[in-house]
């Protein structure tokens, strides 16, 4: 069979616009341009691809069974693409992190100093919620994902790279700020301002007060830490909160972390990517970075009491 790329790519946009004008206008040619290169790789088939059928027109099965093909080549052709590209090294890749929104706090520091090592890589940068993460995960939209729960039901490989301790949180003035310790029984007697379902540090709370067979009192909801620590500073109830959110309020006191039984929570951030996904020489330096330095860059407040972090 003697036909060409081109005609290959031709067939393809229509096949997936079902319409020539359309292709035409995607591929920057005329219509009679887009029929006569279809009607040549049919005469060079010798099957007709589409069927007239009005003013519509549709795949014949021989045009059905080529797309399927056409499909397939232009993934190959867009791997080689990739893999060629990395081979060019580092010079001009193109990083997606993805992160959750408390891995913010540090993840902007990380890039920096990665893009401080790689000025001619191109980062961009997510930050979302768990919900979005597992999607664009799903869908393939993200090179490298920081979470703090990688899901179990997806197949991914997922790193621990760093601690992540929970710490609860109150107004220095407030009647539990100074005491040494915090039985978690009292601890539960107090309301808390959480965060949105959906978000990995509440998730990991309720996990925590049910294992430990405490009811957790809450009302108050919120969709961002920010919005949590001004909540507590107001005296609207205790907070948890990573430690990695409070390196300002610890600095300026505006915040005091409780020494309550059984906290931190100590959780771990994951760097996460889907299985088998090929690494491009710009996402392994990155993932080996991560790996390397976080924790030396990342460096946790002092929070006062004692963690074993
Ligand atoms: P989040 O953080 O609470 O901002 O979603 C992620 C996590 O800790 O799992």
């Amino acid at each position: 069979m003697n036909f060409t790329f081109r005609q290959l790519k031709t067939f393809e946009a229509v096949a997936r616009q079902l319409s020539f004008t359309r292709a035409a206008e995607e591929l920057f040619l005329t219509q009679p341009a887009v029929s006569m290169q279809v009607r040549q790789l049919e005469d060079n088939i010798g099957l007709p691809l589409f069927e007239h059928l009005g003013r519509r027109i549709d795949l014949t099965h021989a045009g059905l069974v080529l797309h399927g093909f056409v499909q397939r080549i232009n993934e190959v052709v867009a791997e080689a693409d990739e893999v060629l590209e990395g081979m060019k090294g580092l010079r001009r890749g193109l990083l997606r992190i993805s992160v959750a929104s408390t891995a913010n706090h540090f993840a902007t520091r990380l890039l920096a100093d990665f893009a401080r090592q790689y000025p001619d890589v191109s980062i961009s940068l997510d930050v979302t919620n768990r919900e979005t993460l597992i999607r664009q995960l799903e869908n393939n939209e993200t090179d490298m994902v920081i979470m703090g729960e990688p899901p179990r039901d997806m197949d991914l490989e997922a790193e621990a790279f760093m601690k992540n301790p929970l710490v609860a949180i109150a107004p220095p003035e407030h009647p539990l700020a100074d005491k040494t310790s915090i039985s978690l029984a009292r601890l539960a007697r107090e309301r808390f301002v959480l965060r949105e379902q959906g978000s990995g540090t509440r998730d990991a709370i309720a996990r925590f007060f049910e294992q430990h067979g405490q009811e957790l009192k809450t009302g108050l909801e919120m969709s961002s830490n920010e919005a949590i620590k001004h909540a507590v500073e107001a005296g609207l109830g205790l907070g948890i909160v990573s430690l990695h959110t409070l390196e300002l309020e610890l600095e300026a006191a505006r915040i005091t972390v409780l020494n309550a039984e059984g906290f931190p929570i100590m959780r771990n951030w994951y760097m996460v990517h889907r299985r088998g996904k090929r690494d491009t020489p710009v996402t392994k330096a990155f993932h080996d970075y991560v790996l390397a330095e976080a924790s030396q860059h990342v460096r946790l407040p002092q929070a006062h009491m004692s963690t074993d972090t």
